[in-house]
């Protein structure tokens, strides 16, 4: 399995996209997919468009149905949830599709929607991600960052330094750019203070304006989750089984 990492959606090569590509977007949208997905929502199909997402919603049935998403952190008007995977509970979302729109990790899926397989990841299910690409040896893999608005994020590259350092640990992976070994090297720094990484990263920083310290918390936890997002269809990701 051949690696790269590319820090923002941009910077991934739409001439020549991965086989696997893993989009992350630790703060927070693919954190939400995956406690979505693990509370047992039916699905989360995602939109760079709040008009889209109005316009596809609009015909499920309301009680299927959950409206969620951010623009700049801040719950856009009107939904039912803003990008918080701490309103991702069983209660809220079981048997419901998430119709998902954020500022970066929707679009960093649409990039990659065309390779052969997308998957989700972020720091919660990094393991799962993990066992995914040891058992399924895609040729070329991807570690595609959300970044913030075209730009590098702290916290997108530590969770692909975290997966690719695993993968490199158990011999699995030829490395396909420098940008691996700087991930890796990120992560070894951090891996046992992430919350105080993502408390230094400007969209950290965005977040606790926004009085976000928990999904800080949250988002900075490793391995609880045992979920994989797997994209079904272009923008629709379900839970792997
Ligand atoms: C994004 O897609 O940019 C993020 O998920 C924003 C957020 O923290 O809600």
């Amino acid at each position: 399995m051949k690696l790269s990492v590319y820090h923002t959606p941009e910077l991934t090569p739409l001439d020549n996209l991965p086989e696997c590509a893993v989009v992350i977007d630790v703060l927070r949208a693919t954190t939400t997919i995956a406690t979505a997905l693990n509370a047992g929502a039916e699905a989360v199909q995602t939109f760079s468009e709040i008009d889209k997402l109005i316009d596809v919603s609009d015909r499920w049935l309301p009680e299927k149905r959950l409206r969620a998403g951010e623009r700049g952190g801040s719950q856009v008007e009107g939904f039912d949830l803003g990008n918080s995977p701490l309103d991702c509970t069983p209660e809220t979302v079981a048997d419901k599709r998430l119709f998902l729109t954020t500022t970066n990790g929707t679009r960093a899926l649409q990039r990659v929607e065309n390779s052969t397989t997308v998957i989700t990841s972020a720091m919660v299910n990094r393991q799962a991600t993990v066992r995914y690409l040891l058992d399924t040896k895609p040729e070329t893999i991807g570690l595609v960052g959300s970044g913030w608005q075209g730009g590098y994020s702290l916290e997108d590259t530590v969770c692909a330094g975290a997966i690719a350092h695993s993968l490199l640990a158990a011999n699995a992976i030829t490395v396909g750019n420098d940008e691996v070994i700087a991930a890796i090297a990120l992560y070894t720094q951090w891996q046992d203070n992430l919350l105080e990484l993502f408390r230094q990263a400007s969209h950290g920083q965005r977040l606790l304006r926004l009085n976000c310290e928990e999904d800080l918390k949250y988002c900075a936890e490793t391995d609880i989750l045992d979920v994989l997002p797997i994209q079904k269809e272009p923008s629709v990701l379900v839970k792997f089984s």
